[in-house]
């Protein structure tokens, strides 16, 4: 099976799980897109969407889709999201996309967090895909020079802005023995908006779509 079927298998499977009149936290990239696909034919029952990115928030659109405000809609029920690594205990590296920050904050606006992805993603130990972090710009050179101090070798995504008007840092050869711990360190660096760690509020449920199948940890 390719990558690609993977991340579908998995996307279609977490359509289980909207339920009539949810407003549903959509997230960001190749398999949030299958997933937003397969809500089309759900739309009808669904009282739109918040999206985690502008991408997102187009795609739902362009199916007609009804994007909805997060402060117009409090607390939601389901997000449902992609990562870049995964580990059994459900925590992720997000923000390959560059929309960690607002994915960040629908995740924590949702009580029950669906994270797809393709079985390649799955990792006993995060930190091969570089970490990404969200820097206001003028704290780029400071925050990277905090990154180094920490043992990691940071790239500036260059070419990169974000939805909010920021930075990318990608975070090489880090190693995260304890993430919960190093989201924490990396969060109070002055200048950082966000780290693409998501440890303290990983994902409630991890759906991999792979050659066997469907497993949901
Ligand atoms: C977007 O910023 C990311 O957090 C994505 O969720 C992540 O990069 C997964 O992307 P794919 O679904 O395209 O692999």
């Amino acid at each position: 099976m390719s990558q690609d079927k993977g991340k579908q298998a998995a996307a279609l499977a977490a359509l289980d799980h909207v339920r009539t009149g949810d407003v549903v936290g959509v997230g960001t990239g190749s398999t949030a897109n299958h997933f937003i696909d397969g809500l089309a034919k759900l739309k009808g029952r669904i009282d739109g969407a918040v999206a985690s990115s502008e991408a997102t928030a187009e795609r739902l659109r362009g199916h007609g889709i009804e994007v909805r405000e997060l402060n117009d809609v409090g607390k939601l029920r389901l997000y449902v999201d992609g990562a870049d690594e995964a580990t059994r205990h459900r925590h992720l590296i997000k923000g390959g996309g560059g929309a960690l920050t607002r994915e960040k904050i629908v995740a924590e606006a949702s009580e029950t967090f669906v994270c797809i992805a393709d079985r390649s993603k799955m990792v006993d130990r995060l930190g091969a895909f570089p970490l990404p972090v969200e820097v206001i710009p003028m704290a780029r050179s400071l925050v990277a020079r905090a990154l180094v101090r920490m043992g990691g070798e940071p790239a500036w995504r260059t070419g990169f802005t974000t939805d909010n008007g920021n930075v990318i840092l990608d975070v090489h050869n880090l190693d995260i023995l304890d993430p919960v711990e190093m989201e924490r360190e990396i969060n109070q660096l002055p200048g950082v908006v966000t780290v693409g760690l998501f440890a303290r509020r990983g994902a409630d449920l991890l759906i991999l779509g792979g050659d066997d199948g469907v497993e949901t940890i």
